[in-house]
């Protein structure tokens, strides 16, 4: 039985398709089998970022309304043995809900299952949020994001799953001059376990060298590395 990590956020452009192209970078790189399910709606920013835009032409509707098998619309994710992409973003309008099927056996296909969600309330309804074991908020350590994920959790709290809060984006010299919240406070305010504070760091900016994969060293990929590994040591 595969894990489903389930990364969303109340707000947009917080870092959820890097937090989730990382993490499942990161579960590779340890030895699980991956895959990363492109949710995230029309921006599909994942192929964008791996300069995979013009390989993935196949889509998880496609396979829901069976004209392909779910192998074929699987790409193998160049320069990282054991992780595969898959995308639920290529089509405008396209219900999640009917995917949930495709989301089963896509889970039987691998360890871990990476979830890159849209943001906020679109994923209400849609049965994707429902579906992960872990549900991980991402927030920016500020008062317009926090309030965003505060009034999704209070929709889609869950008490069959594990729920937990992801900062990003954090800079302590902002932090000292009061201009970012202190991460604990976020946690506090959620009520919802800390997993991690990612810092600031333009080595994060996606679609810079497109094709990058995340890694390397630095604080903000110790950080999502040390995330990932308790996220395995739970499963
Ligand atoms: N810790 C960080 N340091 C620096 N830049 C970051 C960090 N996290 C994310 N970014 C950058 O911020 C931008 C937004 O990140 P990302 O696309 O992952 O957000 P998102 O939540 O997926 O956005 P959307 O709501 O549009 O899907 C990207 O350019 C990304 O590279
Ligand atoms: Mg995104």
């Amino acid at each position: 039985m595969s894990r489903i990590w389930a990364v969303c956020s109340g707000s947009g452009g917080v870092g959820k398709t890097m937090l989730a192209l990382s993490l499942a970078v990161s579960a590779a790189k340890a030895k699980k089998q991956v895959i990363l399910l492109d949710a995230s709606g029309l921006s599909h920013a994942v192929d964008l970022a791996l300069g995979m835009e013009s390989v993935i032409v196949l889509d998880m509707a496609d396979v829901a309304s069976g004209e392909v098998s779910l192998e074929a619309a699987l790409y193998p994710v160049p320069n990282c043995a054991g992780l595969r992409l898959a995308s639920a973003s290529l089509y405008e309008g396209t219900a999640l809900s009917e995917l949930s099927g495709v989301i089963l056996a896509l889970g039987s296909m691998c360890d871990i299952l990476v979830l890159d969600l849209p943001t906020g309330n679109m994923t209400l309804g849609n049965g994707l949020l429902r579906q992960g074991d872990e549900l991980i908020y991402v927030t920016r350590p500020d008062d317009a994001s926090v309030r965003a994920v505060e009034r999704l959790l209070r929709r889609t709290g869950r008490s069959d799953a594990a729920e937990s809060i992801v900062v990003n984006r954090a800079r302590k010299d902002f932090r000292k001059r009061g201009i970012q919240m202190d991460p604990s406070a976020v946690a506090m305010v959620l009520d919802t376990a800390l997993l991690g504070v990612i810092p600031e760091d333009d080595a994060l900016a996606l679609g810079v060298r497109p094709g990058r994969l995340p890694g390397g060293i630095g604080p903000a990929f110790s950080e999502i590395s040390r995330i990932a590994t308790q996220l395995l040591n739970r499963a």
